[in-house]
């Protein structure tokens, strides 16, 4: 069957992306070409993954992704350059103690020239900066080892780092729980003041880890609004919708039912019409996957739990949920 594709049927809207790793560019490799436009390494250019040790950096990984991108004519999103996990812990530490505040940003700086540097030609955009805005509370950034060493400095300093290292990529600030007043407010008052430091920051990435019953679409389309409010184009970085509402520990299912099937193809239908009225600040909808013989969300937050957040089933055939986005189109 000669099913429409994805990335024609919003070519006048926005990138269609999703997130790939080694294995998946293999297994999923026609349903990658033939559907999307876009792809981001779900881990493989990560800091841990490319620079294990200090002397050290790894690129077999995220070249084969590079190379794919190339090979397929694909737009291709870095992902990313700071955060606080999946970094290795030499990062932060100096002889028995831990590294000064000079030592961590040189660190850091070294570690954005080398890897910004390497896909200069490759990647049109980079997820900078990831998750420093707290979830909870009145402070505003998270604690982290690279807060507690450098102070909010860190934040800035990435920016200029990866700029230096290629003018021309746009640099994101990349988030989830944008759809939590408080949290975007927050991530709203980060990025203004960078903004007002005259940081080079060009987006906001909105990460889009959903689910059938929330976030409802009201707060998604605040958050488009007030961040678009700051002149910045958006993208959303990593959607999925989840089977299961984020508390929802059960693990017994081994198979969607048809209701939850139905409700995820409604979802999907209204979010993506909401991201064409969007569409002039919304660049790039990325899915955090493919299909749902893949997902992150079969180990994340219970660890064996088979999901099926996707478009596409296990066996690469399109869900209602397929169709349905397609309405939208
Ligand atoms: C996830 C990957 O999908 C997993 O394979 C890995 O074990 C942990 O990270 N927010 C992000 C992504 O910005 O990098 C995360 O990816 C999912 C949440």
């Amino acid at each position: 069957m000669n099913l429409p594709k994805l990335r024609e049927a919003f070519a006048g809207d926005f990138l269609i992306g999703a997130a790939v790793n080694v294995r998946t560019i293999e297994s999923q490799q026609k349903l990658l070409a033939d559907q999307y436009n876009s792809i981001t390494a779900e881990n493989e250019m990560k800091f841990e993954l490319v620079h294990p040790d200090e002397d050290r950096y790894t690129f077999e990984q995220a070249d084969r992704i590079a190379a794919f991108a190339r090979e397929h004519g694909m737009k291709l999103r870095g992902h990313t350059l700071v955060w606080h996990n999946q970094t290795p812990n030499w990062v932060f530490e100096q002889g028995d103690g831990a590294a000064d505040h000079d030592t961590l940003l040189a660190r850091m700086r070294g570690h954005i020239q080398t890897v910004v540097g390497r896909y200069k030609s490759d990647v049109y955009c980079w997820d900078v900066v990831n998750e420093v805005i707290a979830d909870e509370g009145p402070e505003l950034l998270r604690s982290s080892k690279w807060l507690e060493i450098t102070g909010e400095s860190f934040i800035a300093k990435a920016f200029e780092y990866a700029h230096e290292a290629d003018p021309n990529a746009l640099l994101f600030y990349n988030d989830y729980n944008e759809t939590n007043p408080a949290k975007r407010e927050k991530i709203f008052k980060l990025v203004q003041s960078l903004l007002a430091q005259g940081t080079p920051i060009h987006g906001i990435g909105l990460q889009g880890h959903w689910n059938l019953y929330g976030p409802p679409i009201d707060e998604i389309r605040e958050a488009f609004e007030r961040y678009a409010s700051l002149g910045l184009k958006l993208q959303i970085t990593e959607l999925d919708l989840s089977m299961f509402a984020f508390d929802d520990r059960r693990t017994d299912l081994t198979a969607p039912t048809a209701e939850m099937l139905e409700l995820q193809a409604e979802r999907y239908e209204e979010i993506f019409r909401l991201f064409r009225e969007y569409r002039d600040v919304l660049t790039s909808v990325t899915f955090w996957g493919a299909a749902d013989d893949y997902t992150w969300l079969d180990y994340f937050p219970v660890r064996e739990r088979k999901n099926w957040p996707m478009l596409f089933d296990a066996n690469h055939q399109p869900k209602e949920a397929y169709w349905r986005v397609l309405r939208a189109a």
